[in-house]
This record gives structure tokens, sequence and C-alpha cells, in this order.
């Protein structure tokens, strides 16, 4: 069923899904999909609320291990690695769940240099100053010293954000990061995902529901489906909004806000034994 789009077949393929199936004990919540992200693009994932956005997100980033299928990232299958070769895949990536969790008892540069800290040798001063540059490329210059309690909405995001890439990350895997942020403020950061993705060439890969975000930053989408537990539709948001037949498809694109989704045909009740 699912509506392809490729212009990306030349492109290098930075992550493999390849048959994976995901499961709660005996519960499967995502049965054998298969997809690709290619380097540099920004891709999102969508689907209506426990389809299983998160649960792919994680394991994407090695959270969680495939009942079935793997996920290379790079290569190399962050499922079954284990030791340096896993660290190594963790250090290509970055993570940031719904961009807020922030430390509130440390500073804003603490922060950004957590993950330095665990991952790194370098010393206090190089840290500073990487902290200080990813602070900078989120445009937070000036807000190194504030606690997180000081800081706006829209500015939390960017500071986790500057977390996620402190280690430079090949790859950053956001989850619902504009959750709770006004429409400007949600546009302003997915200016920044669009800057940061031209400027160093990150692979985003995000799930997300806002369809104002989806136009303004994908490349490529997949949309996941709770009663097939599959990929329903695949391809450029402006391709599926023009040519998709799938009615649940055609009625998210067509939607000006996303407070929907979920009581249409994408999450009815599933007759086939969908437990929850
Ligand atoms: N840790 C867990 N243990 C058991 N079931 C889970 C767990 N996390 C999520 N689920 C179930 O898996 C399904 C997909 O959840 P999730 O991936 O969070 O969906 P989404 O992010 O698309 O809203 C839901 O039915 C949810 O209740
Ligand atoms: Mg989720």
């Amino acid at each position: 069923m699912a509506e392809t789009q490729e212009k990306t077949k030349n492109l290098e393929k930075i992550i493999n899904v390849v048959d994976f199936t995901a499961a709660y004990g005996e519960t499967v919540v995502i049965d054998n999909i298969t997809f690709d992200v290619y380097r540099g693009e920004k891709f999102i994932i969508l689907g209506g609320s426990g389809c299983g956005k998160t649960t792919l997100l994680k394991h994407m980033i090695g959270l969680f291990r495939p009942a079935k299928g793997r996920i290379l990232i790079q290569g190399q299958d962050i499922g079954s690695a284990y030791g340096v070769q896993r660290i190594e895949i963790l250090k290509s990536i970055g993570v940031a769940y719904q961009l807020g969790a922030l430390f509130g008892s440390m500073t804003v540069i603490e922060n950004v240099m957590l993950p330095l800290e665990e991952y790194t040798d370098l010393s206090n001063e190089t840290m500073d100053l990487v902290a200080r540059m990813k602070l900078n490329l989120v445009g937070l210059t000036g807000s190194e010293n504030k606690m997180p309690a000081e800081l706006s909405g829209g500015m939390i995001k960017r500071a986790a954000l500057a977390r996620a890439m402190s280690l430079d990350p090949d790859i950053l895997f956001l989850d619902e990061p504009s959750a709770g942020l006004d429409p400007i403020t949600s546009a302003e950061l997915d200016q920044l995902i669009n800057q940061l993705s031209k400027s160093l060439g990150i692979t985003f890969v995000i799930v997300t529901h806002e369809l104002n975000s989806i136009y303004n930053i994908a490349d490529r989408v997949i949309m996941l489906d709770k009663s097939t537990k599959g990929i329903i539709a695949q391809g450029r948001p402006e391709y599926l909004r023009d040519n998709s037949t799938i009615p649940v498809v055609q009625k998210f694109f067509m939607r000006k806000t996303d407070e929907e989704l979920g009581t249409g045909g994408s999450t009815k009740h599933d007759p086939a034994g969908g437990r929850e």
C-alpha cells in the first residue's frame, strides 16, 4: 500500500531499517517495515497517536532491540553492537525527546557539556569552547550561564538541540521537537533545523505531526499506521498531499491543524486482535 516517490536513488543511505518488527512482550507494535534514510536529508516520521513513532525512534537509537529485523546506522547494526562498537555508533548520533529535558539544576552551558564529559577526554577549557560554539549555532550566545528556568520555551528547545549536537553527530533524532511551542516559535525552530541541515549537513530524523513543520522541513516522510502496523505512505509531503488515494493520508495532508489526528481511520479499532 505504500506510496513512493523516490528521487533519491543515487544518494548514500545512512540508515537502513530492514524487515523491522517492534514488540513489547507479545504485543507487536510495528510489523515488518523496511525503509532507508539518506545522508543529509530531513526525514519525518508521521502517524496517529500510539502508532509506534516513538517506539521506532527508540529502536533507531539503540534503546530497544528489534523483535525481528535490523537497523543499520552507517552500516553498523545498532541492535546487536556492543562495547566499543556500540559507543562509536552512539557517538555518531544525537537525540532529543521533545527537546525539553534540560537538567534544571545546571546552567545552560553545563547541560551542553554533559555529553562531552561522558564521551570524550577533552579538557575543561576545550569542552567549554565546544559548548559555546554549539550554543552560538542555535542562537543562544549570551545565555550560557542562565538556568533552564530562566529560558523561554523556544530557548529551552534550542539549548536541548545544542546539547544533542555537542558530539558533532552525523544524525540527529528529534521526537516532537515543537511540542508545546506556539506557531511562531515553532516556525523559528523549523528555520533553525533547516539552517543546521544546510550548514552542517546533519541528517535529521524527526517525529512530528505539525503539518506546517512537515511542509517547512521535510525532504521525505513515512506515515505509520496503527491498524496495519506498517508504513501506509512514503514520499515527499507535497507529492502525498497531491497524489495519495488513501483516505487517512488524504485526511492528514488536507488538515490545517494536527488536533484531530488519531480520531480518524488510522487509529480505528483493529478487529484482527491489536492488543493495547
Ligand atoms: N514501554 C512500553 N511498554 C509497553 N507498551 C508500550 C511501551 N511504550 C509504548 N507502548 C505501546 O506501544 C504503542 C506505540 O507507542 P508509541 O511508540 O509511544 O506511539 P507514538 O509515539 O506513535 O504515539 C502504544 O500502544 C503504546 O501504548
Ligand atoms: Mg510518541
